[in-house]
């Protein structure tokens, strides 16, 4: 569809990061370290993630957090202190990468309080956000950032309004995982139209094996819909059942299109793809491949020939 087309819809600018879980998967890590801060090669996993909302567009971010989550605001903000051992040092390569997070994008936060589900999360963001559309992205998937997927979610709000959420196939043992969305195809290959969504149903109840992952372009409808959502699966405020609720009824806040991503995504919220996603990015690493591959290359043959 030509850009022209997307006019009549308000530009999309802000983004919204929930970053208020417990992170009780990578205990004892996470005790006195949220989640979001652990590093995918030498950089916090959130960092990643804010790097992917600015380069779609979006420069003013809120990240929703709570207690114990102060390092994410120090990462993003200035360290003078080191800043200036650096300059002192002469160390203008790691000056830069200290002052990168920092001049990365404009930072706002909010605390959740109650950790009463992602659903809630995003109605904490709703002062900020006002009545402009604004993307939601979840920090435990990790886009790789040459599979641009906002961007082409931004595009299709754009085109046809309403919402937009990222769907990825999945194994039909994996769909209990994520929200499960039915769907109807588009006269675009990559995009479908959201008939029903369910919040991880069992293999039997899934509508279809399109799981929902961490990226949504939301119409602001969606708070006053999350305002009246009740809690539902495991006694949280879930936003699929708000996505619902504007699926049944396109008067509030338009259709709802899902866009199907078939890059790379890591799931950095679980420590087998944690782990995986830092060899893969190291490996892809200008500075740090070449040799990481040579001898990852090493240990894997060996590791064979002992089995
Ligand atoms: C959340 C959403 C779920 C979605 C998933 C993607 O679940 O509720 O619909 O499929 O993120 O990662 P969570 O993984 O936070 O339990």
């Amino acid at each position: 569809m030509v850009s022209g087309m997307s006019q009549s819809h308000p530009r999309i600018s802000k983004a919204v990061i929930p970053a208020a879980g417990l992170g009780t998967r990578f205990l004892p890590a996470t005790k006195a370290t949220p989640k979001e801060m652990l590093p995918v090669v030498d950089k916090p996993a959130i960092q990643y993630v804010v790097e992917e909302a600015v380069s779609a567009g979006l420069d003013d971010v809120l990240m929703v957090t709570g207690r114990n989550k102060r390092p994410l605001e120090d990462h993003f903000d200035r360290n003078y202190e080191l800043e200036s051992a650096l300059q002192k040092k002469g160390d203008a390569g790691r000056l830069a990468k200290v002052q990168e997070s920092s001049d990365l994008a404009t930072m706002h936060y909010v605390r959740q309080g109650d950790p009463k589900g992602l659903g809630h999360a995003v109605l904490c963001a709703a002062p900020h956000v006002g009545h402009e559309p604004f993307a939601v992205l979840l920090g435990d998937d990790l886009i790789d950032p040459r599979d641009p997927l906002l961007q082409r979610m931004i595009d299709v709000q754009q085109q046809h309004g309403g919402s937009v959420i990222a769907l990825m196939e999945v194994a039909p043992e994996q769909i209990h995982l994520y929200g499960s969305a039915a769907v109807e195809a588009t006269a675009d290959s990559d995009v479908v139209k959201i008939g029903g969504l369910v919040e991880k149903p069992a293999p039997e109840d899934a509508p279809s094996n399109y799981a929902i992952i961490g990226r949504y372009v939301l119409d602001p409808a969606v708070f006053d819909i999350l305002r009246k959502t009740e809690p539902g699966r495991g006694g949280e405020i879930q936003l699929t059942d708000a996505l619902q609720q504007l699926v049944a009824d396109e008067k509030v806040g338009g259709p709802v299109h899902g866009v199907v991503f078939k890059g790379r995504r890591y799931d950095t919220g679980d420590r087998g793809d944690y782990l995986r996603a830092i060899v893969r990015l190291a490996c892809e690493r200008e500075d740090l491949g070449p040799d990481f591959r040579t001898w990852l290359h090493r240990y894997v043959t060996e590791e064979m020939q002992q089995r």
